[in-house]
């Protein structure tokens, strides 16, 4: 089991996720982090400190594309470790629809 980050971080990247993740396992995009599914130890406290409720564990209902997404981008982007400076206009994207068709080209994190 691990936890993952989900489409609600895409523009938001509030990092509260980071500065409670014990195994440093978090890696950072232009416009969104990831878990690194490997080093996840699924202790689960980064969970209820998103802002955007954007992690999920594997084990709900459709995040396995999404660990697919976060294994794939853990292995392209450099580690996070400390949190830092929200989206400038984090307020406006957190919760739109959409977001990873119009970041990332897809809507299917799979393929993304
Ligand atoms: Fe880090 Fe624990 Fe969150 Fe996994 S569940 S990413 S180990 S804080
Ligand atoms: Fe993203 Fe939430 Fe962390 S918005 S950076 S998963 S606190």
């Amino acid at each position: 089991m691990t936890y993952l980050v989900t489409e609600n971080c895409i523009r938001c990247k509030y990092t509260d996720c980071v500065a409670v993740c014990p195994v440093d396992c978090f890696y950072v995009g232009e416009t969104m982090l990831v878990i690194n599914p490997d080093e996840c130890i699924d202790c689960g406290v980064c969970e209820p400190e998103c802002p955007a409720d954007a992690i999920k564990a594997d084990t709900e209902p459709g995040t396995a594309a999404w660990k697919t997404f976060n294994a794939k981008y853990a292995a392209l982007w450099p580690n996070i470790s400390e949190k830092a400076e929200p989206a400038e206009d984090a307020a406006v994207w957190d919760g739109r629809d959409g977001k990873l068709l119009e970041v990332f080209g897809d809507a299917d994190p799979a393929v993304a």
